[in-house]
């Protein structure tokens, strides 16, 4: 079993500007471009954690609520929230900045899940993450609910076996 580990040692911050080739016909960030950026940071996040070779299993909903425009700043912030047996849940904010103006806003978040693999691509065991924040505690619970919707929605999860979504909804 590896040493679990905490959350703040695999905080991930990635930073890039919007250039004209990452652009949409309106001058704004591509959202296949956010997303690679996206599961980039993620896969370093998890990479981090578990100091192994990870893939993504999973992206959970991704939602596009402001536009990035050209020559804003994007920031992404790569955190765990937790880790399960071999599969780590990694939650990404986006941030839209522009600096001659001095304005930074939130755009986008999402909880990808990432897994670890050997040299064969088998999963392998990964650390247990350490609660520090009452933040990192609640992100830390719900984790449970959101693994079982995403393995339900797979087919991976008999929707009778969620267990902590029906407590959700008192079934
Ligand atoms: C992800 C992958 C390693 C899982 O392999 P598997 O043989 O199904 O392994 P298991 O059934 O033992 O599952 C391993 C872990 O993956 C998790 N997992 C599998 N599918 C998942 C999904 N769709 N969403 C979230 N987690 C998932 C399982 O819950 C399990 O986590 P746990 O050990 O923490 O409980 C395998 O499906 C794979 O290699 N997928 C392709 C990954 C890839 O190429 N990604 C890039 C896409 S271009």
């Amino acid at each position: 079993m590896p040493k679990p580990k905490s959350i703040k040692e695999s905080i991930t911050i990635m930073t890039e500007m919007v250039m004209p080739n990452d652009t949409n016909t309106l001058g704004n960030l591509m959202g296949g471009n956010l997303m690679r950026m996206m599961d980039i940071a993620g896969a370093i996040t998890a990479q981090k954690h578990c100091n192994r070779i990870v893939v993504t299993a999973s992206v959970d909903n991704v939602s596009f609520v402001n536009p990035i425009p050209l020559g804003n700043v994007v920031t992404l912030e790569g955190k765990i929230t937790r880790a399960f047996t071999t599969s780590m849940e990694v939650v990404v904010n986006v941030f839209s900045e522009n600096i001659p103006a001095g304005t930074k806003t939130k755009t986008n978040q999402a909880f990808l899940t990432f897994v670890a693999v050997d040299q064969t691509g088998r999963p392998i065991e990964v650390p247990e993450a350490i609660i520090e924040t009452e933040e990192e505690k609640e992100l830390y619970d719900s984790a449970q609910r959101r693994r079982e919707l995403r393995l339900v929605l797979a087919g991976r999860l008999k929707p009778e076996e969620a267990t902590a979504l029906k407590s959700i909804f008192n079934l």
